[in-house]
């Protein structure tokens, strides 16, 4: 959980980064390499973003810029997961104890808790934030309010420049 300064300049940091990022994927890349190094708890750090099918099949859950090991979920259906539970509802999702959620997917065993936060453009659910960490009920409500601010971020971003 980040003290109140260490949320405050960290902030500070993200916006930083957001005023000077080419892109709504380059703001992601570089986001989730400052939280997966600065917030020692947050132990997988990435995006998932929905990609529509041309085709007319349901949308997708599709891995984008992440720090942390490589996941064996690339592609989450939107009714899959606390990935595809977030994405759907719109609403950010926080699970204290992976082990006893019957929607969790696995990523890795050593993941006991996890945040999902939906990022909007225009309304409208993109993407999503999602950071997994090795302690139990590792996200409070400080943690909530500080990534639901970078998911916020990149909405603006993305509402600016394409992905
Ligand atoms: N645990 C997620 C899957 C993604 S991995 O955590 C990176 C879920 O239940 O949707």
């Amino acid at each position: 959980m980040p003290t109140a300064s260490q949320a405050k300049d960290l902030r500070a940091e993200l916006a930083q980064l957001a005023s000077v990022a080419k892109s709504g994927r380059d703001l992601m890349s570089a986001m989730v390499k400052l939280l997966h190094e600065r917030m020692l708890k947050y132990n997988w750090v990435g995006f998932y973003m929905i990609e529509e099918d041309p085709a007319g099949k349901p949308p997708i859950l599709v891995l984008g810029p992440f720090e942390g090991a490589m996941t064996p979920h690339t592609r989450i259906p939107l009714h899959q997961g606390i990935c595809g539970a977030a994405a759907s509802s719109g609403k950010t999702v926080v699970v204290d104890d992976v082990s006893k959620d019957s929607r969790y997917l696995a990523c890795s065993l050593e993941t006991k808790s996890e945040i999902v936060v939906p990022v909007f453009v225009r309304g409208k659910v993109v993407g999503e934030l999602d950071i997994d960490s090795h302690f139990p009920a590792a996200f409070k409500d400080e943690d909530r309010n500080l990534v639901e601010y970078c998911a916020g971020l990149i909405g603006t971003a993305l509402s600016k420049s394409p992905a």
